[in-house]
């Protein structure tokens, strides 16, 4: 029925060479400008109200300082006309209430928003996320992410924190102080007006020069986040193995050079400080010298001295915070970008435009001509031709490292192929949506991690509307349900990060119980029994037949023996499909499949076979010299 493919190779089909396409992050996420635009529009009341208020309260207070040199002045003229310097008086406190309640509002209003922001932002960078393939995932450490899309609201929160009530107030008092010193005297308006626009342009400019430093700042300490995590999720073996202080030195190199980033990001807005404090004395006392020398020749009232010297220390320190708090501006811009450079890749496994859902017929798979390499090298899978039809279990069988795991992989799409085509139902995996694609398959990987949440929930995440009944019959299918019920508190019992509190061939288990809830027409499993002992392996393949009747299987397994109740045997080796057939027809060919069953039950497990590819098509099998020795000893020749 199936050929045996060791021999001269099948004339293939020419590979279509197609690169996989890739597709642009959405506009919003493509820039730190366009991010933070596209949040304030979806909210502009509130970022106008926000606005107005803390305009009018920076207002109220410059107007309170004119109020206040009326005061003087009225205080100063002749005692009987009082009536002046009471109702000055009058509008100063009421000023003040006013000023206050309005940074009061604006601080409620500006809480509400950005916090209902960070919620939206970390949940679209979430979802962008979790679209990148898994290519992406195994470049990228978890911790690493997680840091980034958490300190992105945090940095969106310190950005509006910063224009709104940093920039904003002073640069409101900038106006409305050049309006009232231009009642006093022009020039003196003139000459402050120059300076504060020469400040702030000049550390402007400055702290855009700086925006590498608070970038490389940025990237380190999510990078260190990302590597305590991975020590912290390997703690077994760092303890194993011994490893404390290796890996306390290990994590105090990151520290330190990312402690050099955070100095050299600090140091630089410390220095546009310095600067700033330097300008600020220098003008300060010219424009105070000048206005008591007005004064000195009847110029200008004692209101105004005091006027002029309330605004020129006002305005200058409010330069200073707005210049600042632009760099700082910079620097949370930089840790935006930062995270977008990062998160907001090209993704590259995505729905066509326009794909339909997956049309379920039974669960036939194909491959046609199929190769896919990881990162350029070698094929990890060559010219893959393969027909499953539905309702069949196939067990896939090969040396590691032959392309196993890939195989199955590709199949749910997790990468896409550089050269032919799988087929689900007649239907080409890349034509229809990813989400429509998978409720085809149930998988149980090669590594089968659990959330941290209750056995219930991590078998029910296989199929959340199931009932309780449902997930103990998937259970009891995988051979769960003796132990789950052993556990302190049952099947509520949480089974630590990724299922640590687990064994390994129970941890194995739920995630089968998991598959088989899931309602789909194949069931992948990729060595998903290999941590159980060879009985209880063999129970749960002869269930899978038994109990997945109408269901498509592919199961990979090390274990030959495990494989007999299957209808067919694949046979892989260096990427290749090299021989396919019931397991007796293998068997009796006296093949691959033949020679490793044989070597197995010997006690050799399958790694121990040195296998080689040679002469292009042809595939010679030898056991390898030292471990020929080995075998030909227990062989007890
Ligand atoms: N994420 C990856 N990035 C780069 N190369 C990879 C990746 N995963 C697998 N490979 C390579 O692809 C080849 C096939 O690996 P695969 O995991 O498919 O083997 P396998 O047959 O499942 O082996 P095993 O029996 O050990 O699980 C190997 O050479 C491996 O090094
Ligand atoms: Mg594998």
């Amino acid at each position: 029925m199936w050929t045996d493919l060791s021999l001269p190779a099948l004339a293939r089909r020419p590979a279509e060479a197609r690169a996989p396409s890739e597709s642009p992050p959405p506009p919003f996420l493509r820039g730190p400008g366009a991010f933070i635009l596209h949040y304030v529009r979806l909210r502009p009341l509130p970022f106008v109200a926000l606005l107005t208020m803390v305009m009018g309260a920076a207002g109220c207070a410059v107007a309170s300082q004119y109020v206040m040199k009326l005061l003087v002045d009225a205080m100063a003229g002749p005692r009987e006309a009082n009536s002046a310097a009471w109702t000055a008086l009058a509008i100063l406190i009421a000023l003040i209430a006013i000023e206050s309640v309005l940074w009061r509002l604006s601080g409620w209003l500006g809480c509400r928003t950005t916090v209902g922001i960070g919620v939206d932002m970390r949940l679209d960078l979430f979802n962008y996320l979790n679209g990148q393939p898994m290519r992406y995932f195994a470049e990228n450490l978890a911790g690493s992410l997680g840091q980034r899309i958490t300190s992105t609201a945090g940095n969106f929160g310190a950005l509006t924190n910063t224009v709104v009530w940093r920039a904003l107030p002073p640069f409101t008092d900038f106006i409305g102080a050049l309006i009232v010193f231009s009642l006093v005297d022009w020039r003196m308006m003139a000459v402050l007006a120059l300076f504060v626009v020469l400040v702030t342009g000049g550390l402007i400019v400055f702290g855009e020069r700086g925006r590498h430093y608070h970038r490389t700042y940025a990237g380190h300490s999510n990078t260190v986040s990302g590597e305590l995590t991975d020590v912290i999720s390997n703690m077994w073996a760092v303890k194993a193995f011994s490893a404390r202080g290796r890996e306390r030195d290990r994590l105090a190199r990151d520290f330190h050079v990312e402690a050099a980033a955070q100095r050299a990001s600090w140091m630089y807005t410390e220095k546009a400080r310095v600067i700033h404090d330097v300008s600020l004395w220098l003008v300060a006392g010219a424009m105070l010298s000048w206005s008591v020398h007005l004064w000195s020749i009847g110029r200008i009232t004692p209101g105004d001295v005091v006027l002029v010297s309330a605004l020129t220390f006002r305005i200058l320190h409010g330069s200073r915070d707005m210049a600042l708090s632009l760099v700082d501006m910079v620097q949370q811009f930089g840790y935006i970008e930062d995270t977008l450079r990062v998160i907001a890749q090209p993704q590259s496994v995505v729905d066509a435009p326009d794909a339909p859902d997956l049309q379920h017929r039974g669960g036939t798979v194909e491959f046609r001509n199929v190769s896919f390499t990881y990162n350029g090298g070698r094929d990890a899978v060559h010219e893959i031709d393969l027909h499953i039809p539905a309702g069949q279990k196939v067990g896939i069988v090969g040396p590691s490292g032959a392309g196993k795991s890939t195989l199955v992989t590709l199949l749910q799409r997790l990468y896409d192929v550089q050269s032919g085509e799988i087929l689900i139902d007649g239907q080409p995996v890349r034509t229809v949506t990813l989400d429509g694609m998978r409720t085809a398959d149930a998988d149980v990987p090669q590594e089968n991690t659990l959330f941290h949440r209750s056995v219930m929930e991590n078998i029910r995440f296989g199929r959340p509307e199931a009932s309780d009944e449902e997930v103990y019959a998937a259970a009891r299918a995988a051979y769960c349900d003796g132990f789950v019920r052993a556990l302190p508190q049952g099947y509520d019992t949480i089974v630590g990060e990724r299922g640590t509190k687990l064994s390994g061939g129970q941890r194995q288990r739920i995630g089968i119980a998991r598959a088989f809830l899931k309602d789909a027409p194949i069931i992948i499993l990729d060595e998903a029994t290999s941590a159980l002992d060879t009985e209880s392996e063999m129970e749960i393949q002869r269930a899978l037949v038994r109990l997945m009747r109408d269901r498509t299987v592919i199961a990979v397994a090390h274990r030959l023996s495990t494989l007999t109740a299957f209808d067919r045997i694949v046979v892989m080796m260096n990427g290749r499909v090299v021989e396919d057939g019931t397991p007796d027809q293998l068997r009796r060919q006296g093949g691959l499949f033949n020679r490793m069953w044989r070597l197995q039950a010997e006690g050799l497990s399958l790694d121990e076979v040195d296998v080689e590819v040679e002469v292009e098509n042809e595939t010679v099998l030898r056991a390898g010299s030292g471990r020929s020795e080995v075998a030909a000893a227990r062989r007890g020749r």
